[in-house]
């Protein structure tokens, strides 16, 4: 049965400090650190992906230097194929891209994230329908994790979409051991909701930074995690 991961959102965290938050978050029990890779990207209908610009392969590798931790990225970019390659070389642990970045390529990026030694991860914006990475999961050349999106993508801090739980529970029922992340608006008053849907891998941003504890938080969903999961 999928175990409990609760993964700290760096982009909550102070980047001048990056190394020694990522210190603090794995000290305070945290199993993976989330790292957001977002792009403003203006193509040639001057349309971008998310309206924030964060962080690239080169800090993935500087902060490496310095950590083993599982470093679990979310790349929200519109074109993931070219990543592959400078984050697999920067040491990224986990490579997630959009479903709505790779519709066309999804079978060539997966095989090729694989080649680099990364985990494959899909994930899917609040407005994209569930069934759709359903392929992407089963069959040889499958993801290992699948983030539904619980906010749309772009900033920390956003309220939790709830209504986002019926994909959870629908990706649970199918696919009983599947590492099931959700991102966006999660701490201790949304953790219940995502864990009795199904989900097992946990991103929270401001509720852990913002917390005087964040191993106490840590340590509440992780446990509200493990303790419905034999419901499932
Ligand atoms: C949003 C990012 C999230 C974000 C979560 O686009 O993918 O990882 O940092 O932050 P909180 O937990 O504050 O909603
Ligand atoms: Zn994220």
């Amino acid at each position: 049965m999928a175990a409990a991961k609760i993964a700290p959102s760096m982009l909550s965290s102070d980047f001048s400090n990056l190394a020694t938050e990522a210190q603090r978050m794995l000290d305070c029990g945290a199993d993976w650190l989330h790292m957001d890779i977002m792009v403003l990207n203006f193509s040639s209908s001057c349309s971008h992906f998310v309206p924030n610009l964060t962080i690239g392969a080169p800090v993935i590798e500087s902060l490496r230097k310095h950590t083993k931790a599982y470093l679990d990225c979310h790349l929200m970019v519109t074109n993931p194929l070219d990543y592959v390659e400078p984050f697999g070389k920067a040491g990224a642990s986990g490579f997630t891209f959009h479903i709505e970045a790779a519709r066309e390529n999804w079978h060539e990026l997966i095989q090729k994230i694989k080649a680099k030694g990364m985990k494959p991860g899909v994930s899917l914006k609040p407005g994209t329908p569930i069934e759709e990475v359903y392929p992407l999961v089963e069959g040889e050349n499958h993801v290992d994790l699948v983030l539904v999106m619980t906010v749309e993508p772009g900033f920390g801090g956003q309220k939790f979409m709830p209504e986002m739980m019926d994909k959870v529970r629908k990706l649970r029922q199918k696919y009983p051991s599947l590492d099931i992340e959700v991102d966006g608006g999660l701490g201790p008053s949304t953790i219940d909701a995502a864990a009795s849907a199904g989900a097992n891998c946990i991103v929270a941003g401001s509720s852990v930074f913002g917390a005087p504890e964040p191993a106490q938080v840590i340590s509440l969903m992780r446990n509200r995690v493990e303790g419905v999961k034999a419901a499932w």
